[in-house]
């Protein structure tokens, strides 16, 4: 490496049974335009599905950047057998001062219903309560999103609030939300 190149913080690489959470890379853009791309996925999501696989590959490219721990990071969720992307987990509002930061996950639809969102929750979790001094962690849902309610639940985070009129405005409508919390030691 020439003393001109900025050197990279290593990546915060989370191994779970099946699946390796990893930085994100160009060979990811297909199996996540399958999420960005899909209409029923985007809909539960606080902004509008991608309509070309150029938009995602922007997108992808950006979530590569990352190194963390900062206000965001996004996570490949990729099957340890054969490294294929099947969906994102990300961190992002985070205010180290307040130990607090929100959780989002995505998976492509062909991906779902096999508990990949949940492995790969549970380690994102651990790693924000034991490597980032993290206190609170918050999802946000929208009341209609069964599956994502049912997924934050079964990690342990608790129902505190709302709906929280007009949170989100995704393809410029307005759309509120469910606040779940989870505090240090409530995980499953
Ligand atoms: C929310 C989302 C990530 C959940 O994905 P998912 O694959 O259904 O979630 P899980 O990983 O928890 O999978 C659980 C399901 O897999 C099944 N499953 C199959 N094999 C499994 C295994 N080996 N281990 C655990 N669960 C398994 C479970 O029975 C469970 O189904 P159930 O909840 O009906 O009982 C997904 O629906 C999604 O991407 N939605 C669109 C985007 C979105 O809404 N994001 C959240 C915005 S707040």
């Amino acid at each position: 490496m020439s003393a001109a190149t900025p050197r990279r913080k290593p990546f915060p690489v989370l191994d779970t049974d099946r699946l390796r959470l990893r930085r994100f890379a160009a060979r990811d853009v297909d199996a996540m335009h399958g999420a960005f791309g899909n209409a029923t996925a985007m809909w539960y999501w606080n902004s509008p599905r991608f309509k070309t696989r150029a938009e995602t590959a922007r997108l992808v490219r950006v979530l590569a950047k990352a190194d963390g721990p900062q206000w965001w990071l996004a996570w490949a969720i990729a099957r340890r057998r054969d490294d294929r992307c099947v969906g994102m987990i990300n961190y992002h509002h985070r205010e180290a001062g307040n130990g607090r930061l929100e959780l989002g996950w995505i998976l492509a639809p062909r991906h779902q219903g096999k508990g990949y969102a949940r492995e790969a929750a549970a380690a994102v979790i651990r790693y924000c309560f034991n490597q980032l001094d993290t206190h609170r962690i918050e999802a946000m849902i929208v009341p209609e999103n069964t599956v994502s309610i049912r997924l934050a639940e079964s990690l342990g985070f608790r129902f505190e609030g709302g709906p929280i009129r007009d949170r989100w405005r995704a393809d410029g409508k307005y759309h509120s939300v469910l606040m779940y919390g989870l505090l240090a030691g409530e995980e499953r």
